[in-house]
């Protein structure tokens, strides 16, 4: 039996007793894989464990879809509801609800077979299942949190039940998604095997009567919970400082839930979902996991395909190794290029461990990992051919000669439909496209550091450069995992023509007599990862200040100089982190801290700076550096973690800044 979502067919064993194997298709959880699942579950319901002929005696669930078993909820159905009565959202809650009750409630035995992303709905869907096979590339999870929001289709009622009270607070409050094997020593899913067997697997394990069917479980341990959840709200308040309801609803839930019923557990789970859905918090994370998925797939021009295989990266410094790596990790041929060898293999030991680590993160298995080492070739001489580079990029020193020679140097020694692009991070596309003989083909790559975390990338068009050249770099950008938005060549593009003012403002407030500390701290509260000075340490401060002289110089409506404070660090040779000293002093790359307390008015800091960065972004805004509103919000989340609940710096809660 076939329908538009899902296919079922009946598995025939010797005796008379079938197995229903009902396969998914469908990405995601909406109305009508619900309607078609109900329907079916009627059908199983009449014929279970009936012992004649037509009797059903196990269901197995899998995907047709080939690497996902179901992402979640549908989002897109979600948003529409989210303007409407309170009721509407409270139904799709109950439908979700309401089906995994009738899966839980079958007589007979019930294996999930999770073959690839499984996430919040679909992983709600397993944990009414008996059991859980699962592929060694799964990713499961309960990513809810991230939206503002908590599992409420009986995630938070039965994961506790399942994996116990600690693991369960780690898994929702978390909300990344688990890999098969840590997934599997949580208990999260029961077996992993590869995913041409598991719907054998299943079908042999309800014959041989290994999959029992248990009572839906409660947690509960009063005693150790109320440790838990007080170690769970601290880590909570440590990390968001309040600023997000939903982790805080979540534990609440579950202490509360620990000794209910599921039926009323479940009435607790709706209540929390409602309340939190209406929040301005979790407007502002749908919003940003809707410009993801824009980002992810948009395009400008319609352009032949002319895939990027080889790349060039020159510099193996900080960016040059993240970026040769990133490249190498998705399968692309990195010649990497550098004139100090040194560098050259301290590069090449980063990439390695970054790839060790990726394996450890369960990020890539070890042979994907040995062929992306294998994929960077270092290059220190002239002697190696370049011709088949499909890309190059520089990541060498912020200097405008020095970019324009090394890129004039290296012109004719690539194809001539090869993309050269740069790295910089403020610099004129088009004064470096002054160099060269063809500068339609040359742009603006902007990476973000760590290249490995950062998933935004600045693509810069210059006057000259050309659709084609701005389509494939969208293109490629895309096929690596990363999320491009496309600005113009004006000085420091968007990210950092808003971070500069504001790291500079905050310099100068230090000159004023307020603490680093306090500063640091005041908008860590407001929401941000890291304050503005351990902010410049991560980045280097010399880096910062070559790229102030050049908005300086470039913006005279920025004015003034570079703080004194910074200079004077900068001619001390204290650089940052990567010197061990900058604002902060670094052991083993923790910053330690001064002690600070909080009776100075935070709020006068956080306005004063947060208005720093909403006025440069309505600047650029009116300058067009970029086409929306979207662009810059997105771009300030992405490259620099401003604090995603607020929704970014032109969206920020009128209450919070004076605009
Ligand atoms: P870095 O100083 O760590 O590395 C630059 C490397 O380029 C050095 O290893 C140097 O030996 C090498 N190099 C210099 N001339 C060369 C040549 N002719 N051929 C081959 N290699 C050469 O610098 P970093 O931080 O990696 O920055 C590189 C570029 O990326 C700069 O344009 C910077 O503005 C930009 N950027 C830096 C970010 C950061 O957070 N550090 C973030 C985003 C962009």
């Amino acid at each position: 039996m076939g329908t538009e979502c899902l296919t079922t067919k009946l598995i025939n064993g010797c005796k008379r007793a079938s197995i229903l194997h009902i396969e998914l298709n469908s990405n995601s959880l909406n109305k009508k894989l619900f309607t078609e699942l109900n329907d079916v579950l009627s059908f199983v319901e009449q014929f279970q464990a009936t012992g004649d002929e037509e009797s059903i005696d196990g269901v197995v669930f899998s995907s047709k879809k080939d690497k996902i078993f179901l992402a979640g909820a549908d989002l897109f159905e979600m948003k529409e509801l989210l303007d409407l009565d309170d009721r509407f959202l409270g139904e799709v809650i109950n439908m979700g609800q309401q089906t995994f009750n009738r899966i839980e409630d079958l007589k007979i035995p019930t294996v999930a077979c999770i073959n690839g992303i499984c996430l919040g709905g679909g992983y709600e869907l397993s944990l009414a299942c008996n059991y859980r096979i699962a592929s060694e590339d799964a990713k499961i999870g309960l990513p809810e949190v991230n939206l503002g929001i908590l599992p409420a289709w009986g995630g938070t009622t039965r994961l506790p039940g399942l994996i116990g009270l600690i693991n369960t607070l780690q898994v929702i409050l978390g909300g990344s998604p688990q890999a098969a094997k840590p997934a599997l020593k949580k208990g999260m899913i029961d077996k992993i095997q590869h995913r041409e067997y598991m719907v054998d697997t299943a079908v042999e394990l309800i014959r041989s009567g290994k999959v029992k069917k248990r009572e839906p479980k409660v947690w509960s341990n009063q005693l150790a919970g109320i440790v838990a959840f007080r170690k769970a709200k601290s880590s909570v308040m440590q990390k968001t400082k309040g600023n997000y309801p939903a982790p805080l609803k979540i534990i609440k839930v579950l202490s509360e839930c620990q000794s209910l019923s599921r039926r009323d557990s479940l009435k607790k789970e709706k209540e929390a979902f409602l309340s939190l859905i209406k929040t301005e918090a979790m407007r502002n994370c749908l919003r940003i996991f809707f410009l993801q998925e824009k980002y992810k797939k948009y395009s400008l021009y319609e352009v032949d395909d002319m895939p990027i295989n080889t790349t060039t990266v020159i510099g193996a410094g900080t960016m040059g190794a993240g970026i040769a790596q990133w490249f190498a990790s998705k399968g692309r041929k990195v010649y990497l290029k550098e004139v100090n060898k040194e560098v050259a293999a301290k590069g090449m030991k980063t990439i390695g461990d970054l790839f060790v680590q990726g394996v450890h993160k369960h990020k890539f298995d070890r042979p994907t990992a040995r062929d992306g080492i294998a994929n960077v070739i270092p290059v220190t001489s002239d002697d190696v051919s370049l011709k088949d580079t499909d890309l190059l990029i520089e990541a060498i020193v912020e200097k405008l000669d020095v970019k324009q020679k090394v890129l004039a140097g290296i012109e004719d020694k690539i194809s001539k439909e090869a993309i050269i692009a740069t790295n910089t991070s403020a610099l004129s596309i088009d004064d470096m496209a002054a160099s060269l003989k063809h500068p339609e083909r040359l742009i603006g790559i902007h990476f973000f550091n760590p290249v490995h975390k950062m998933q935004l990338v600045e693509i810069v068009k210059g006057t000259h450069t050309n659709p084609e050249t701005i389509e494939r770099a969208i293109k490629f950008i895309q096929s690596i995992g990363k999320m491009p938005i496309v600005v113009k060549d004006r000085p420091g593009f968007v990210v950092n023509r808003i971070l500069v003012p504001y790291l500079i403002d905050a310099c100068n407030m230090l000159d004023d007599g307020f603490e680093m500390s306090e500063i640091d701290n005041a908008m860590v509260k407001w929401g941000m990862p890291m304050g503005p000075f351990r902010l410049m340490d991560e980045i280097g401060l010399d880096i910062c200040q070559h790229v102030a002289v050049d908005l300086y110089t470039r913006l005279p409506h920025l004015g003034g100089d570079v703080p004194n404070t910074l200079q004077e660090l900068i001619a001390d040779g204290f650089l940052g982190k990567k010197s061990g000293e900058g604002f902060y002093k670094y052991k083993k790359g923790k910053a330690i801290r001064k002690k600070t307390d909080d009776t100075i008015d935070i709020k006068t800091i956080q306005n004063k700076l947060v208005q720093s960065m909403v006025d440069e972004s309505h600047k650029i805004l009116a300058e067009r550096v970029v086409e929306s509103k979207d662009d810059i919000d997105f771009a300030m989340i992405m490259g620099t973690g401003f604090a995603p609940f607020r929704g970014g710096p032109l969206t920020c809660f009128a209450s919070d800044v004076n605009v």
